[in-house]
């Protein structure tokens, strides 16, 4: 889950590297490191995010007009300055950075070894080098050697190489992201596009097993599945570099959190003829699973209660983790829906992976066109929130909830009153980011930064809510949160309240006065009651005021949950872009 960059061409490489590497750090930040090639090699790598490391060793004396770079989320060996990539080998005439995992590292390692090969790391990474330093000894060209060496890889990865002695980049991907960029007289190749989307918004998409050959003069793609050169067109983004930083913004979570003024109006903002084409490939089906991870998977527990209650429909909302648990139940007239911010997690992408092998037709909802999804699905839905940064995702999931009810609406022939009705939804989403309904926040955010547990209830619709907020609140501040259905607490949670215990309690008008019943048996226990509600009551401690909003509940009543988890982690000195352990795109399984 590493961020991975490079670039050649007649500038210098390290600043554009530097900066590409801030912009992948949502994706892994235990370590960083950059090399560049002039006559030599100039590598500086520490562990710590980009810029303190930066502080500490200076990237910017590295020269060169071509270079590649990493930011790194471990997943084999330890924290450690030696773990940190880019990677050589023996003779340090070959660097590697490599996002993903190589499975046969140790047996790779072992052959290696004996072959007389000293390694420096633990990594599983390190053997890619010396692989291809092995094949090259046997008077193969630094190009060949890669191709051959990648053939006996087994696992993901997105990997770039550069040999000491040419001004060239190899870059391949199998299984983990590769963008490559273009630009005049120069390429970028990197994890995600915001790295390069100020230099340019030209871009070729790298199909899984193509390698890439960039040099001064041009680019060259091999593709190892077919086994020979392959064309892959250029696309042009409609990103803006503007929505990749955080501008007035203190953190991208802040500014993500009000972007969704606009996200989910740009969410609903489909062609008819491509919501008419879901809503029959939908009904055409025989079986339908949602599938997704985290936050995803909370938009399609809440999309599973739409469905039920706007379209007496049944669909199976299943961990994208957990799915291949349930192939025995599909066959080729299934549909799969698969979920996914990134289009590059790859519990989300194995899933896809069994059910295409069961004949499964797949429709997937993404925010990142061109990434692994969208090339394995049938046919997808583009969320077009805008580039998410922030580890924690927030307008990607309201973008999610607001698609899946105009889908809902569209089901039952209202697709243009449930556009209506989501289009209105900008007024709330105003009023519920301006910084009056912050502060407020902020004063709450006070009174929870010390609590051990908060506790969060709903019944149908909000107690999917309550799931997310936990999932929010859990993630950014590391207080523990627990989201309970409102009828279950008699089950056994309410044993867990205490006085003072904070239970956040998520109101309809429907499920009113159940949910407040529940709410009353938890401030009888001692507990501290926080309403997010139409209406005040006086069961609750502290009120946060959200206007009814329906079908549509789920859109607004996140948001200032949203905001309170972002103010939790502030008020405890934490950083909200990047939660410890985390990372954007989960691509190990
Ligand atoms: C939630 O804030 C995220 N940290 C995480 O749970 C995320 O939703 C999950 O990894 C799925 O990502 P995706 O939507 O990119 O597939
Ligand atoms: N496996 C490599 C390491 O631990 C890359 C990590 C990753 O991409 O997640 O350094």
């Amino acid at each position: 889950m590493c961020g991975i960059i490079g670039y050649i061409g007649t500038k210098n490489a390290t600043p554009i590297l530097f900066n590409g590497l801030k912009r992948l750090e949502y994706r892994g930040y235990d370590s960083a490191g950059i090399v560049t090639l002039d006559k030599e090699f100039h590598m500086k790598k520490d562990v710590g995010k980009v810029d303190e490391i930066n502080t500490r060793l200076n990237f910017s004396d590295l020269p060169g007009t071509l270079g590649i770079a990493h930011t790194r989320w471990a997943t084999h060996g330890g924290v450690t300055k030696e773990n940190a990539h880019p990677h050589t080998d023996c003779e340090g005439k070959i660097a590697v950075v490599h996002n993903g995992i190589i499975e046969n590292y140790q047996e790779l390692k072992k052959n290696l070894v004996s072959n007389g090969h000293k390694f420096k790391s633990q990594t599983d990474t390190e053997v890619i080098p010396h692989l291809i330093e092995e094949i090259m000894k046997r008077g193969k060209n630094f190009h060949d050697s890669t191709l051959s060496a990648l053939r006996s890889l087994e696992g993901s990865y997105a990997i770039l190489a550069l040999h000491k002695n040419e001004r060239k980049i190899v870059a391949a991907r199998k299984g983990s992201p590769l963008v490559i960029g273009v630009a005049d007289g120069s390429y970028f190749a990197a994890s995600d596009i915001p790295a390069f989307l100020e230099h340019t918004k030209n871009v070729v998409y790298m199909h899984d097993s193509d390698v890439a050959l960039l040099t001064d003069t041009g680019m060259k793609v091999f593709s190892l599945l077919e086994g020979g050169d392959v064309n892959r067109k250029v696309d042009t983004v409609d990103w803006d570099i503007r929505q990749a930083e955080k501008g007035e913004f203190n953190h991208f979570m802040l500014k993500e959190i009000s972007e969704q003024v606009e996200t989910v109006q740009k969410a609903v903002q489909q062609t008819k003829e491509v919501v008419d084409g879901v809503v029959h490939s939908i009904r055409n089906a025989h079986g339908i699973f949602l599938i997704a991870s985290g936050t995803s998977y909370h938009a399609c527990l809440a999309a599973s209660y739409i469905l039920s209650k706007l379209n007496k429909m049944h669909v199976n909302v299943v961990l994208a983790s957990e799915f291949p648990h349930y192939e025995h139940f599909l066959t080729p007239k299934t549909l799969v829906v698969a979920v996914s911010q990134s289009g590059e997690t790859a519990d989300v992408l194995e899933a896809v992976k069994y059910a295409k092998a069961r004949g499964c037709k797949i429709l997937s909802i993404v925010n990142v066109v061109g990434s692994s999804l969208t090339r394995t699905s049938d046919s997808f839905l583009n969320l077009n929130a805008g580039p998410e940064i922030c580890v924690l995702a927030t307008k990607s999931y309201t973008s999610q909830l607001a698609l899946f009810t105009l889908l809902a609406y569209a089901l039952s022939g209202k697709l243009e009153e449930g556009k209506k009705r989501l289009n209105y939804l900008w007024n709330v989403i105003y009023h519920l980011t301006s910084a009056t309904v912050k502060e407020k926040i902020k004063e709450l955010a006070e009174k929870l930064k010390n609590k051990e547990h908060i506790f969060l209830i709903g019944r149908g619709l909000e107690y999917t809510t309550a799931l997310e907020a936990a999932l929010k609140i859990k993630e950014v501040s590391y207080i523990h949160a627990e989201a309970f259905a409102g009828g279950e607490l008699k089950h056994g949670p309410i044993a867990l309240v205490e006085d003072g215990t904070p239970c956040i309690v998520f109101v309809s008008e429907e499920t009113e006065k159940e949910i407040l019943s529940n709410a009353n048996e938890i401030k009888s226990r001692g507990g501290y009651i926080i309403g997010v509600s139409p209406t005040n009551n006086e069961v609750f401690d502290f009120w946060l005021k959200v206007p009814e909003a329906n079908n549509e509940n789920p859109i607004v009543q996140i948001i200032p949950i949203q905001i309170l988890a972002y103010q939790l982690a502030v008020l405890r000195g934490l950083d909200p872009d990047h939660p410890r352990n985390l990372a954007k795109s989960v691509t190990v399984k």
